[in-house]
């Protein structure tokens, strides 16, 4: 089986590691990331470049792609390529809506009277937001309708001081077409914990996978601006200290009944589907939903997968998806990232990762945003490479993985409280909190 998977970063890097030796793989980076190219016949070039995809597909005769990035989901990178007759692994364009046009999900939700729903607004026009934003009386979440690399959505009492904030921000984005439309979409702003579930899913069936929670603020005490994530972890029953099951069930019908309505609006979803929830009071909302793995919490889940992942794509594809197995482990997954990341992360800067005692430490590498250059490492400014350890607790995989962090040299920083017991106590009595 030749399967072609699209994308340069450590997402991408787990997603080949967990076919390789399953599968010739075949890859698409517009960087040489040195994991990725260690174990696939690559070309570099942009994913962006959707014929020249297309044609590296066909002229290698590849059996099906998997797609890692949002983007070229936007631009209908799996319309072109099946229709080339290459199944992927990948939503179309139109299914992918789910997270390309915000206004879109929540409209699905509203006619599709979808659990876990919350109130909103889309709106074109300033004028309309702004009354909206006045009747609404109470904080809200200003999100661009288009894709913002997660650093478009800014919420009231966080980046945003009051409603003349608010309005002055939504301006902002319809003016400039933030995200490439001039709309919005105000929700209402949801107090809980954020939690992560991915599934695989086959247009009609969805395989859950283990829940993780990420981190997106750059410093430690979830301090600083939001960055793509700074790591994640799961725990080994596949819920969360502060997520029990009755919650993850709930969130999981959410995606059932998404998957459902994508189907009678759109036609099938195909793919991996990321949802992203609060868990508030009565229970998990949907915060937003990815047409993809999430990145970092793809290194969570991937390595627990006990089901060939080959075996898991042909059914994606085949649309007959079949139970997975998940090894009943926690993880920590904590990123390393050039000095000044998110603003201005150092690019160019020479990195040197000791593999052999990360091992060592029962530890894996996934490399990111760098690029190999002559035996070399060198970061591009964005997020660097994920260490990953599993083991029996969340306190035993995260003392490995910082333990790991010593081997890799470079101008570089990384959150040391993901996974400590210190800051995962503090999601639990914020649970107890709300809940009472
Ligand atoms: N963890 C955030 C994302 O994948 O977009």
């Amino acid at each position: 089986m030749k399967i072609l998977v699209v994308g340069t970063g450590a997402r991408e890097h787990a997603i080949c590691q967990a076919i390789h030796g399953d599968a010739d793989i075949y890859s698409i980076m517009s960087n040489q990331n040195p994991g990725i190219a260690r174990i696939s016949q690559f070309k570099i070039g942009s994913e962006m470049d959707i014929e020249m995809v297309k044609k590296y597909a066909l002229d290698m005769n590849v059996d099906m792609a998997i797609i890692g990035p949002e983007a070229p989901l936007e631009h209908g990178i799996v319309d072109t390529l099946q229709e080339s007759g290459i199944p992927c692994v990948g939503p179309t364009q139109q299914a992918a809506r789910i997270e390309t046009d915000k206004a879109f999900m929540r409209a699905l939700f509203t006619k599709h009277n979808i659990s876990g729903s919350i109130a909103y607004g889309s709106f074109n026009t300033v004028e309309d937001a702004g009354e909206f934003i006045d009747e609404f009386a109470q904080d809200v979440v200003v999100k661009p309708v288009g894709l913002t690399g997660g650093k478009g959505v800014k919420i009231v009492g966080e980046h945003l001081k009051d409603s003349e904030d608010a309005k002055n921000y939504v301006k902002e984005i319809i003016d400039n077409k933030i995200g490439g439309h001039a709309g919005v979409v105000l929700e209402e702003r949801l107090i809980g914990e954020e939690f992560t579930v991915q599934a695989l899913v086959d247009g009609d069936h969805l395989i859950p996978m283990p829940a993780a929670q990420d981190h997106p603020h750059a410093y430690e005490g979830d301090q600083g601006p939001i960055t793509g994530g700074m790591g994640s972890y799961s725990d080994k029953d596949g819920l969360l200290p502060f997520l029990g099951s009755k919650d993850y069930d709930a969130a999981v019908k959410v995606m059932e009944e998404t998957i459902n309505a994508v189907k009678k609006e759109v036609g099938p979803y195909k793919g991996v589907l990321y949802g992203q929830f609060m868990l508030c009071r009565d229970g998990p909302k949907l915060v937003e939903y990815n047409a993809r793995f999430g990145d970092p919490e793809a290194m969570n889940v991937l390595p627990l997968m006990e089901t060939s992942m080959v075996d898991l794509c042909q059914g994606v594809v085949d649309g007959n998806l079949k139970k997975a197995q998940f090894k009943p482990q926690a993880t920590v997954c904590k990123y390393l990232v050039p000095n000044g990341y998110p603003e201005n992360g150092k690019a160019g800067q020479p990195i040197k990762v000791d593999e052999e005692k990360i091992k060592a430490e029962g530890g894996m590498v996934f490399y990111a945003a760098v690029n190999q250059q002559d035996g070399k490492v060198f970061t591009t400014g964005s997020r660097a490479l994920g260490l990953v350890t599993t083991a029996d607790s969340i306190q035993d995989a995260e003392e490995r993985c910082e333990r790991a962090t010593q081997y890799v040299q470079g101008d570089l920083y990384h959150r040391k409280d993901v996974g400590t017991e210190e800051l995962i106590f503090k999601r639990i009595l914020h649970m107890k909190e709300i809940r009472g």
